[in-house]
């Protein structure tokens, strides 16, 4: 398939703004409105593999894989059956079903979880886990790092408070300042910071909620040995480890995170929330953990949690079925061509004079428009240095190449098992334009 250089945009265009006269900002999830980089989004009509066809007609490649859950590139036949045989048995029963059971014994045997409880999205399982943590513990505070995104939950949209260790205020109007009261915002990767958070208010602490690699803020993998200090920390002070996985789970490698730092180090986090990848593009997330801390769970314990919809049998089809299908060869591949793009576009931007750093946890990447001498992004206000007018010029020149990037300079690459050689080449050829588009951009923060 040869993309069209030019391709009309008018059908999109059109639905953009139907979208936005009955949806605020004409979405259903912001990053999705182009804000960040301007233009119209496409409005995709359907996806196969690892091509995304829009209601004009253009097809691209697609580097966002619905934001991670695409492990398998989309439209997988295999997956297709199930759902469909599921679907033909009823949609939805409100009672327990057998694949509920499979697809949490499939997470069992996949990562350090003993015991895991479904929900339908990664905002619930971590809004749960937190509660389940408070529960638990008899304390109150939560700590989270700036940069991490764990969804939309009250308490965690929380910005930095004036100093170390103190309070967060909230991220967004809406959220009243009692929610997050009780939540501490910290640099991440800075060991001394949790070690002053500990030292202040470990008696208060009743969990640290961090993203297993965090990639809402592009990716920023955690240096050697800090998810284990997290660990060991929490578990000196009486708190609780909740590493945040719904982006990396199933995803960074077969394990998740978890697979490239705690499964190697030997340990394992209290509880863990899952999401993305687990649901094989279906609403389903989960959050799992120790036995005796998901047994304080109601009905088994006093914390209350529920769901209409949570362990939706086709849901819990979909992402068993794409968990069964994610064997090493899979990641194994999703590796080899992620190190094919990472390489290309370093020796594009380097060759049209564009500073850039690559980023990788696992299987995902990404790439930050900022002067490699400052280093490695370690935290939130060295990704805040990006370049975003760069990003946004290479974007819309790699869109209009056929290649459907994140709309946003912050965001990880995805790619899936389909993404084959020709798939790949349609990538690659559209990066020396696009880096030139880059170099050409209005100067920003470089
Ligand atoms: C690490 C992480 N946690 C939680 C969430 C929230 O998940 P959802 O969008 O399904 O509510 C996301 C979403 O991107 C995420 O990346």
């Amino acid at each position: 398939m040869t993309p069209d250089p030019t391709p009309t945009t008018a059908a999109s265009a059109a639905l953009f703004e139907r979208a936005r006269a009955v949806t605020p900002g004409g979405v259903n999830s912001p990053v999705r409105a182009f804000n960040a980089v301007g233009g119209t989004p496409r409005f995709i009509r359907s996806a196969n593999g690892a091509w995304l066809t829009d209601v004009d007609g253009t097809s691209y490649v697609d580097l966002i894989c619905s934001w991670g859950p695409m492990l398998l590139g989309h439209a997988h036949p295999e997956v297709l059956a199930a759902v469909g045989d599921a679907v033909a048995r009823g949609t939805s029963f409100g009672t327990p079903t057998e694949p509920e059971v499979e697809l949490a014994e499939e997470i069992v045997a996949r990562t350090s979880v003993e015991k895991v409880r479904f929900v339908s999205s990664g905002t619930e399982a971590t809004m749960s886990a937190i509660r389940l943590a408070r529960g638990f513990t008899g304390r109150d505070v939560v700590i989270k790092f700036a940069g991490c995104y764990h969804g939309h939950v009250d308490s965690l949209l929380a910005s930095a408070g004036s100093g170390l260790a103190t309070f967060a205020t909230p991220g967004t109007p809406g959220v009243p300042e009692s929610s997050t009261a009780l939540t501490l915002v910290l640099p991440y990767n800075d060991r001394a910071a949790v070690t002053a958070a500990f030292a202040e208010h470990g008696d208060r602490i009743a969990c640290l909620i961090t993203e297993a690699a965090p990639g809402n803020m592009g990716v920023v993998p955690p240096e050697p040995g800090f998810n284990a200090f997290l660990a060991e920390t929490c578990t000196r002070h009486g708190a609780l480890f909740i590493s945040d996985e719904v982006m990396t789970g199933f995803r960074a490698s077969r394990q998740g995170q978890w697979g490239l730092d705690g499964a190697v180090e030997g340990w394992r986090p209290d509880l863990v929330t899952f999401g993305k990848v687990m649901g094989g593009g279906f609403p389903a997330a989960a959050f799992g953990g120790r036995a005796d801390v998901m047994s304080r769970l109601s009905p088994e314990g006093p914390v209350y949690q529920a769901g209409t919809l949570s362990g939706n049998p086709i849901a819990t089809t979909a992402g068993l079925t794409t968990l069964r299908l994610a064997t090493d060869d899979v990641y194994t591949h999703i590796s080899s061509a992620a190190e094919t793009i990472k390489a290309a576009a370093h020796e594009a931007l380097d060759a049209a004079g564009v500073p850039h750093v690559v980023q990788t946890a696992g299987t995902m990447f990404s790439i930050f428009f900022r002067d490699p001498a400052r280093g490695a992004v370690r935290n939130f206000a060295e990704a805040s240095e990006t370049d975003a007018a760069a990003y946004a010029a290479f974007f819309h020149a790699m869109l209009a190449r056929g290649v459907y990037l994140p709309p946003s300079a912050y965001e990880a690459w995805f790619l899936s098992s389909a993404h084959d050689d020709r798939a790949v080449q349609t990538v690659l050829d559209a990066l020396p334009e696009a880096a030139r588009a880059a170099a050409d951009a209005p100067e920003g923060a470089r």
